[in-house]
């Protein structure tokens, strides 16, 4: 059946960018972030793909127990909140690491120990300025030797997140900062230490530690809207495409799609896409550019539900209804989209629909 819409997922492009982390991160193990299906691709092919690491972190129990289920052996690390003693016993059963960043998550895992179970391996969170979850730098000493006393608990590692590594002003330079700042003194704690995300991997070597946690540029976007993934070497794992399916002759003053947030400067072609906001293409992000048959053009207007719309004119009249259209990959990388939405790479490729059918090819692009 011919597709409407689609994303190639390159296995090899994977593999690639793991390579990078490494490479920039010589001394440090690497833990491949595959959270939210790993931002799209594919969570089962990811994984495959980046067997090389060291473990994998995810968001929720049900999608590390879905590794498991893949037949992944490495460490999996669930990265967000647990909060009943029923997925202790779940996490304890598929030897499943946990994150605590409360009082209340070590009583947990203190009322659901067995007797002769299995431990389980915990990083302890440290909130050294995001502010969202974890301990406090004065509280951690205290807490790691609490929680090493915790019957049913394993290895204690430490780790933190930082709020601003990709940002290039000087606010978010000082708030990295102080970020490592007030991390340093926990540095000297008997313990094994993370606190990398990609942006800080690639632009912050003094963070790199025992353990980086790298995402977005393992599927090769750049965390920066500053700096592109090319610039590191980065190769991009998924082309996400559509098909033409109709090209228009509007007027001069004609309107496009809903609002209309476009009216045509003069007579044009203007095509229409199969691909809209429920495949997971950002609803507005006019002047987002397109590829289709080596040349490329922008979209105009609103996307609707089920299409968008584009500007044929740069486009050689030989573009036809049919034709394929990279909305983006490898000709138009995720970032430049994300820009044109005002958002994240991380938002567009973890938000891919549902009804995107997805494929895995083999060569690099
Ligand atoms: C705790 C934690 N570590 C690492 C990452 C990976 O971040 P990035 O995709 O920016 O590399 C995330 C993603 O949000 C995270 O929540």
């Amino acid at each position: 059946m011919p597709r409407r819409a689609w994303a190639e997922i390159n296995p090899a492009a994977l593999s690639r960018n793991l390579a990078r982390a490494r490479a920039l991160a010589p001394g440090a193990r690497v833990m491949c972030v595959v959270k939210a299906d790993a931002y799209g691709h594919g969570a089962a092919v990811a994984a495959t793909a980046l067997a090389g690491a060291d473990a994998f972190g995810v968001a929720s129990l049900e999608e590390a127990l879905a590794l498991r289920a893949a037949g992944v052996a490495a460490p999996v690390v669930v990265l967000s909140v647990f909060f009943a003693p029923q997925q202790v016993a779940a996490m304890r059963e598929g030897r499943i690491d946990a994150v605590v960043h409360s009082r209340r998550q070590r009583e947990i895992l203190h009322a659901a120990a067995g007797r002769n179970a299995a431990r389980i391996n915990v990083w302890l969170k440290v909130d050294s300025g995001m502010g969202r979850l974890g301990f406090a730098p004065a509280e951690v000493e205290g807490e790691l030797h609490r929680l090493r006393a915790t019957a049913g608990v394993g290895e204690v590692r430490l780790m933190t997140h930082f709020a601003a590594a990709d940002g290039d002003d000087a606010a978010a330079r000082a708030l990295t900062e102080s970020q490592l700042r007030a991390y340093r003194p926990l540095r000297g704690l008997p313990a094994e230490h993370s606190l990398a995300n990609s942006a800080a991997l690639l632009a912050w070597p003094a963070s790199h530690a025992d353990w980086v946690r790298p995402g977005v540029m393992l599927y090769g976007a750049s965390p920066f809207a500053h700096r592109a993934a090319a610039d590191f070497g980065l190769a991009p794992a998924m082309r996400f495409c559509a098909r033409l399916v109709a090209v228009r002759k509007l007027r001069k003053g004609d309107g496009v799609g809903y609002g209309p947030l476009y009216r045509c400067p003069e007579n044009m072609p203007v095509g229409v896409v199969a691909c809209g906001y429920a495949d997971g293409y950002p609803r507005l992000a006019g002047g987002a550019g397109v590829a289709i048959n080596g040349a490329t053009t922008t979209t105009v207007g609103a996307v609707s539900m089920d299409s968008l719309s584009i500007d044929m004119r740069p486009l050689a009249s030989t573009v036809r209804v049919g034709d394929e259209v990279e909305l983006w990959g490898g000709a138009v990388s995720v970032n430049s989209v994300a820009a044109a939405a005002g958002t994240i790479p991380h938002h567009l490729l973890s938000a891919l629909g549902a009804r995107v059918q997805r494929s895995v090819i083999s060569t690099v692009q």
